[in-house]
């Protein structure tokens, strides 16, 4: 099925393309993604997305909604401010009434189903960060693309591959948990996945991107250490043991039972964020 007012997002004439959170690490794998379009990528300071759209903003074709508030352990403390950001701000992304493209996660999940999720599998959120997300869902409204992706990495801001390449350096042995399952995603892999999902128009809804394979967050560390070749063991310890302030799901792999665009798996993700890396100045 095909929805008539996504015909003009197919591949062809440059469409305008508005990122919001242009400055967080998907947001500019989308902006290289859609490069050929039109793209108006906004960062915080451009858009703060817990207010309306700026008067002045060009009515896009297509709204690709990075911005989120994504400190899960700091949601736990301040879940009103992670609400405004997520939920609001997807209100006032929507509102901008081009078909929208709304990001969500793995942490819609509680991990108990002991399966791999697909999208009609229901959500069931532990933690602040997660309902805000699954609110956020909701409030991306009827023309939406809700895309569920997880454990995202890439060469700029925060991640997790960025901090184990500091301390896989710094550090003979990190300790990492090895008791949480899921599909790390390259934001590079996301972000085409996306554009190939958009350019199919296919219907509205929850869509999972995520990465082929899964492992654990250990499992995950060492490939790092290992691809990149730091020499620094890892010493496996229980998500009790780390303490994270906000609950996580122990088993939060997706998958798409309605076709969604195949990513890589996520070693192949992993040795191009390297490779990107390895080219910055
Ligand atoms: N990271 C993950 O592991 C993961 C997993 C599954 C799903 N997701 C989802 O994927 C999407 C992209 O995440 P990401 O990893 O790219 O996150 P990110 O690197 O933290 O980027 C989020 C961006 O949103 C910006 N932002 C925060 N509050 C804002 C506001 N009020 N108005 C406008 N911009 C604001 C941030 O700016 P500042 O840096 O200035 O705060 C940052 O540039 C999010 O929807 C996230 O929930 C992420």
């Amino acid at each position: 099925m095909e929805h008539p007012d996504t015909d003009s997002l197919r591949p062809g004439p440059r469409r305008r393309v508005l990122i919001t959170g242009a400055g967080g690490q998907l947001g500019v794998a989308l902006a290289a993604a859609f490069a050929a379009d039109e793209v108006r990528a906004l960062t915080r300071e451009e858009w703060d997305v817990r207010a309306p759209a700026p008067a002045a903003l060009e009515r896009p074709e297509l709204v690709l909604h990075a911005a989120a508030w994504t400190n899960v352990d700091g949601a736990e403390d301040d879940p009103q401010g992670a609400a405004e950001v997520n939920v609001a701000g997807t209100t006032h992304a929507a509102e901008l009434g081009a078909p929208l493209v709304a990001y969500s996660t793995d942490y819609v999940f509680d991990g108990r189903k002991g399966a791999p999720y697909v999208e009609s599998d229901s959500p069931s959120p532990l933690s602040a960060y997660g309902r805000t997300k699954l609110h956020g869902e909701a409030a991306a409204g009827e023309r939406a693309w809700v895309v569920r992706s997880s454990w995202l990495f890439g060469p700029t801001g925060h991640n997790f591959v960025r901090t184990m390449l500091r301390l896989g350096a710094e550090r003979d042995e990190v300790a990492v948990v090895g008791d949480q399952r899921g599909c790390p995603t390259y934001v590079g892999d996301l972000a085409a996945a996306t554009h190939e999902l958009v350019g199919a128009a296919p219907p509205f809804g929850v869509w999972h991107l995520a990465a082929a394979g899964d492992c654990t967050w250990a499992d995950f560390a060492e490939a790092i250490f290992e691809l990149a070749g730091l020499d620094c063991r890892v010493r496996r310890i229980t998500t009790a043991e780390f303490g994270a302030r906000a609950p996580r799901p122990p088993v939060s792999i997706l998958r798409s039972e309605k076709g969604a665009p195949e990513l890589p798996h996520w070693r192949d993700g992993l040795a191009a964020c390297l490779a990107a890396l390895a080219q910055q100045p």
